[in-house]
């Protein structure tokens, strides 16, 4: 696997590629202030669930040393102010909060500012390395579920670049392609701002895998057309019940899968596990901005005053999935009653 490092953090400096120069341009932008990662999380420079979470891990760890000079009461409310602002950047993804929650409850007793400093940098990155392994789990996992498939279709981008390594759906793929398991992957081109195309198509090439591009529009032929065996996706929320939020277009192809009687498996580390919430419907929907519908390369493809509904994620109810594959194992349809015993239990694979 050959694809540029995502996420950086070297020398207390924070420094990430830039999705939105890709795939012409591999370009790193340098985050230096807070203001910096909630614009580069809004503006989906950085995306996908867990990559924004280690983000803003990051973010609140380089906000800290702002207040430096503070007595450890001001730090405390300063910083969470500055834990709302990170965690008003996107809703729908809960690797955000999870992340925030984890760094604030680091420091949640801490009496000296110098110490909060440093036990938030650390904690920052030990957040990054465990998504690494988590992810590369996923991946090992994946391949066990899709022992008997070759031909596989995916949206969005759920891959190495919107984690810290290896990605979640993308993992099978990218470990596959080391072990010489040949995969013919599908990928959606996302519309619409098109992770599928520009991203997940990008990806694999790199790694050698063999993947073919359809615009959303053509899954249900395809399916049929081409004979695949199973759909894998990414998720951003799962509610203790299994249903599952993704990017918009991830409910189409659930729905699909029914009806072709195919596979349908998320792929997602426990971070992405929402257990305060019983089903989907409380998982709040992103929508966002109108240009990203109506104007394409900054020209317009709809006519001015046109009404827009942009949200930028579904939600798959728990009933048509097959599967979520986590880093602690598979969990099957017939174990979701079962999801928060076994995804609560911290720290064991
Ligand atoms: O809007 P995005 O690009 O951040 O949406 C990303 C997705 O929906 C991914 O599939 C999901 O976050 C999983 S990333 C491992």
């Amino acid at each position: 696997m050959s694809i540029p490092t995502p996420i950086i953090w070297k020398n207390g400096q924070l420094t990430i590629l830039n999705q939105h120069k890709l795939p012409n341009e591999i370009d790193y932008a340098a985050l230096e202030t807070i203001e910096d990662v909630y614009e580069s999380i809004v503006t989906l420079k950085v995306r996908g669930a867990p990559a924004i979470g280690i983000t803003a891990a990051y973010g609140l760890a380089i906000a800290s040393r702002k207040y430096k000079e503070q007595n450890i009461a001001s730090f405390h409310l300063r910083l969470h102010e500055d834990y709302l602002y990170l965690a008003g950047s996107r809703p729908t993804a809960v690797n955000l909060f999870w992340a925030l929650d984890r760094m604030m409850g680091k420091i949640e007793n801490v009496e000296s500012v110098n110490e909060a400093i440093y036990l938030l940098e650390a904690e920052a990155i030990s957040i990054h390395q465990e998504d690494e392994a988590s992810c590369k789990r996923i991946g090992r996992n994946a391949l066990e579920a899709l022992a008997n498939v070759k031909k596989i279709m995916t949206i969005c981008n759920a891959g190495t670049i919107a984690t810290a390594k290896y990605g979640t759906a993308l993992a099978p793929f990218h470990l596959g392609a080391e072990q010489g398991r040949e995969f013919e992957v599908y990928a959606c081109e996302t519309r619409p701002v098109f992770q599928g195309s520009r991203l997940t198509v990008w990806e694999l090439q790199q790694s050698g895998v063999d993947v073919t591009l359809i615009t959303d529009s053509m899954a249900a032929h395809t399916i049929h057309a081409k004979g695949i065996e199973a759909i894998i996706v990414g998720a951003d929320r799962i509610a203790a019940n299994g249903d599952t939020a993704n990017k918009i277009g991830t409910l189409n192809l659930a729905i699909l899968a029914k009806q072709f009687g195919i596979a349908f498996y998320v792929a997602a580390p426990s971070t992405t596990f929402d257990l305060t919430i019983e089903s989907g419907a409380e998982i709040p929907i992103e929508e966002r901005k109108e240009e990203e519908i109506t104007t394409f390369a900054g020209r317009r493809i709809a006519p001015e005053g046109t009404k827009v509904f942009n949200p930028a994620f579904d939600m798959s109810p728990s009933e048509l999935i097959t599967a979520i594959i986590t880093e602690k194992g598979i969990i099957y349809k017939q174990d979701f009653n079962n999801i928060s015993s076994l995804i609560g239990k911290a720290g064991e694979e």
